[in-house]
């Protein structure tokens, strides 16, 4: 079985990824790290992350830096969404993704196209979404309780930029496939969605 999430940043399709491949018992990769480690290792290498050829050289690199806890940061997920734009990278970073989504047993992917272009033949599609003022909230009080000093418009306007990177962009932008589940969880708790989730793909197995 493959399980594929999309989403917007800060909508919660991470924890709603992680959540499925603890129910159903399968491995789970956040495809937004790989874009942040090329976007982390382009700026160690002194690179430009709008430039394609300095972020594709970062990316042979890249897989080493998976467990840097830099990858985490704010500032990183800006980077990604640079480099994520260039068709290089992508593609690059394609073949690595399709082999996990179609190793036996299943996998859950989360990421921006999963459900479009790496595995357009999910048996479970999903887009995680919530309104961007919901997002910066969420995402603000992430922030501050880890001691990060950042007001809540400045959270917000990060947002935008990054919505507007990710669906604005050319290649495999985010967008929700036609067989996707709209997930809209601006009004439900964290468990509310899980449950959603979950009961969403039962009902496709
Ligand atoms: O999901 P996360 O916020 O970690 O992703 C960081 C950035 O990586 C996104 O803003 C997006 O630009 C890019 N990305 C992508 N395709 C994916 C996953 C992430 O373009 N499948």
């Amino acid at each position: 079985m493959i399980i594929a999430v999309d989403g917007p940043t800060a909508s919660g399709k991470g924890t709603i990824a992680r959540a499925l491949a603890d129910h159903f018992g399968l491995p789970v990769l956040d495809t937004g790290l790989l874009y942040r480690a090329v976007g982390y290792q382009t700026q160690l290498n002194h690179g430009d992350p709008d430039n394609a050829a300095d972020a594709l050289a970062a990316c042979d690199f890249a897989a080493s830096l998976l467990a840097d806890p830099a990858l985490r940061y704010e500032s990183t997920g800006g980077l990604a969404s640079r480099v994520s734009i260039h068709p290089a990278v992508r593609a690059a970073l394609f073949q690595r993704q399709v082999d996990f989504a179609n190793q036996p047993g299943g996998a859950v992917l989360d990421g921006r196209d999963i459900g479009t272009v790496i595995a357009p033949h999910a048996d479970a599609k999903l887009f995680v979404t919530a309104s961007a003022e919901e997002r910066a909230r969420r995402r603000h009080a992430e922030m501050r309780a880890r001691g990060v000093e950042v007001t809540r418009d400045a959270v917000l306007a990060d947002i935008h930029a990054r919505d507007a990177r990710d669906t604005g962009r050319a290649d495999a932008p985010l967008a929700r496939a036609d067989d996707a589940l709209l997930l809209d969880n601006s009004a439900l708790d964290r468990d509310a969605a899980i449950a959603a989730a979950i009961a969403f793909v039962e009902g496709k197995v």
